[in-house]
């Protein structure tokens, strides 16, 4: 089925001027951009959007590192995007990434990996929610 899924490229990978290269392999795998918005989260933003990492010992460094500079929210759409985003980006943790995939070819650590996307349709559509009107997204 046709699906939307939340993405963020992160400051690790705006810092680096990125974010053209990374929307590369979105479109190559047949995912298409239909919101996109750079923005500068805040403190409360970071904490919001990670809330279910709340009790995680990485939750205010990763708050810290997701408000440390721009990112690009935004929606893809595709068949089964939000699985295939998950295999374009690879795994969390860039080590463990396949070959080919985003976080293996520009992430710099678990943290610092360059992108977010979301992982099942509920958490799509609420992050989805978190950055976006209905208005905002055309596809
Ligand atoms: P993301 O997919 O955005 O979801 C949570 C983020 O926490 C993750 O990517 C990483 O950027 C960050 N993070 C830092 N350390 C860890 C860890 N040990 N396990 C999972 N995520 C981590």
């Amino acid at each position: 089925a046709v699906e939307r899924t939340l993405s963020i490229i992160k400051p690790d990978a705006t810092e680096r001027n990125i974010t053209g290269k990374i929307n590369q392999r979105f479109e190559d795998a047949g995912l298409r951009i239909v919101a996109q918005r750079r923005l500068q989260l805040t403190t409360e933003q970071a904490q919001a959007f990670y809330a279910v990492h709340k009790e995680r010992p990485f939750y205010n460094d990763l708050v810290a590192f997701m408000t440390s500079g721009p990112v690009v929210a935004q929606v893809l759409e595709g068949e089964n995007a939000i699985e295939k985003n998950r295999e374009v980006m690879g795994a969390t943790d860039p080590s463990k990434a396949d070959q080919g995939t985003i976080r293996a070819d520009f992430a710099k650590n678990i943290e610092a990996n360059s992108v977010h996307g979301s992982d099942s349709p509920e958490t799509a559509r609420e992050e989805i929610k978190f950055f976006f009107s209905n208005i905002d997204i055309v596809g």
